[in-house]
């Protein structure tokens, strides 16, 4: 074991994790599947998913690999993907990457995209893979950037939304619907002028009487307080019938350093509930575990609540208060990692700094996390946002990650750092606690 192994953040036991794929409550057994690659800690190599379950959210089961490349259509990786229940059978969806061999660009040309079935009784045998759609099945405008299928059910009509970029370089989503969830045909597409040149990992999803999309967008504009990251990921309300569909306001999930590729599930006890990729691919910022043989990790699961108009709150789910240990009143000093603040805000500002290294300050409308010392962050900066008052905070500190909430989830800052061991906390206008936490338990 190393000191930036997390301890309460779901890791590839080696090589590399991105995105949380087929997330489902099936039959009391929550089943949480990643973008895997154990052949490299950059990810470098064949993708498979790997395979986490657990009934509590503190207590895990890794199931090492449980879809990999076997057949023409996903030789190049078992790409990103989501999970449907029906009829007592987990259905898992996913994009089968192909690469010709020759001189391509594969964007444009040069790679196949095949949407795959495969079907279980008990989320852990898997059936034959079933082709469903291919290149050929996607409007003609497309590249061959088209992939992350998430489906749900309307009526007694099924829905599949599919990322993509058009030959001119725009994100879109596109829609298919079936009424077996075998045969898929093409209904319409969406996009938005100026949104970035790809859509990755896009869900679809309601909420009370709202309906909302949830990208992972490529090549959105930044400025100071908005789209910081190289990708962003990020949701809107959409209003309409799928085929003709209008969107609000794009918000990001998070404005830390390293958060994508999210996705949404609901569970038997009908919360909806949200994993996000600790990562972010391209970032021109990297991390010290990759000499380790290992990178990336899990958000912490987030349950998704309705705030105001249009805004959703992200709450870490009450399952993760069972690993509260002895607590103690927020002072300045070290502290050992994992552990969990909890304060409310006095004056509407306040700072956190931790060993002189990271500094997560609000002042004046702004919160501002920076990075004072290259190590420390992994040569990552500092991000900016604004919100206009904080209430109360809460803070994830895990051995080389922290996820800071804002106002009860209107906010959220997800960022590797790598301290060495123990560390100083000084804070000001902070009252609360400091637990410490215990670690989930990995079988
Ligand atoms: C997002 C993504 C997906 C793709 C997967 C491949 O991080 O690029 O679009 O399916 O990763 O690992």
């Amino acid at each position: 074991m190393n000191k930036w192994r997390q301890k309460f953040h779901l890791e590839a036991p080696i090589g590399f994790l991105n995105d949380p794929n087929g997330l489902c409550h099936f039959k009391g057994i929550y089943h949480i599947f990643f973008q895997y690659c154990p052949s490299d800690a950059e990810g470098n190599g064949s993708k498979s998913w790997g395979h986490y379950t657990t009934t509590d959210f503190v207590s895990y089961t890794f199931l090492g690999e449980a879809i990999s490349p076997t057949i023409p259509e996903d030789s190049d990786g078992v790409y990103s993907g989501s999970a449907l229940i029906h009829n007592d059978t987990m259905y898992l969806y996913y994009t089968g990457n192909t690469k010709e061999v020759g001189d391509f660009d594969y964007v444009y040309k040069g790679r196949g995209a095949n949407e795959i079935l495969v079907t279980s009784e008990n989320g852990i045998d898997m059936s034959e893979k079933k082709v469903l759609l291919r290149n050929i099945d996607y409007p003609d405008y497309c590249s061959c950037h088209v992939r992350d299928p998430k489906i749900w059910k309307e009526g007694d009509i099924f829905y599949m939304i599919l990322g993509a970029r058009s030959m001119d370089d725009e994100g879109l989503v596109l829609f298919y619907q079936s009424e077996d969830l075998e045969n898929w045909t093409y209904l319409s597409d969406f996009k938005v002028n100026d949104m970035g040149f790809m859509w990755e990992c896009p869900d679809y999803f309601t909420m009370g009487d709202s309906a909302y999309l949830s990208i992972s967008p490529q090549g959105l504009e930044a400025n100071e307080f908005k789209n910081q990251n190289i990708y962003q990921a990020g949701y809107a309300k959409v209003e309409g019938d799928i085929e003709n569909l209008s969107m609000g306001e794009f918000q990001e999930w998070d404005m830390g350093f390293d958060f994508y590729a999210p996705q949404t599930f609901d569970d038997e006890l009908g919360r909806k509930i949200l994993i996000g990729w600790m990562g972010m691919p391209d970032a021109d910022y990297g991390s010290p575990t990759v000499d380790l043989g290992f990178q990336h990790c899990l958000t912490i699961p987030r349950q998704l609540c309705l705030h105001v108009e249009g805004k959703i709150l992200q709450q870490p789910i009450q399952e993760l208060l069972e690993l509260r240990d002895i607590s103690k009143p927020i002072v300045n000093g070290k502290y050992t990692l994992p552990f969990e603040m909890e304060a409310m805000i006095q004056e509407n500002e306040f700072e956190i700094i931790f060993d002189d290294k990271l500094e997560f300050k609000y002042k004046d409308g702004i919160v501002e996390m920076t990075f004072t010392q290259g190590a420390y962050g992994s040569d990552r900066g500092t991000r900016k946002a604004k919100i206009e008052s904080v209430r109360n905070i809460r803070v994830f500190a895990d051995t080389s990650s922290v996820e800071i909430f804002l106002n009860d989830g209107e906010m959220v800052f997800t960022t590797k750092f790598f301290p060495d061991s123990d560390v100083e906390i000084r804070s000001s206008n902070l009252v609360g606690e400091i637990y410490q936490l215990k670690s989930f338990i990995i079988n």
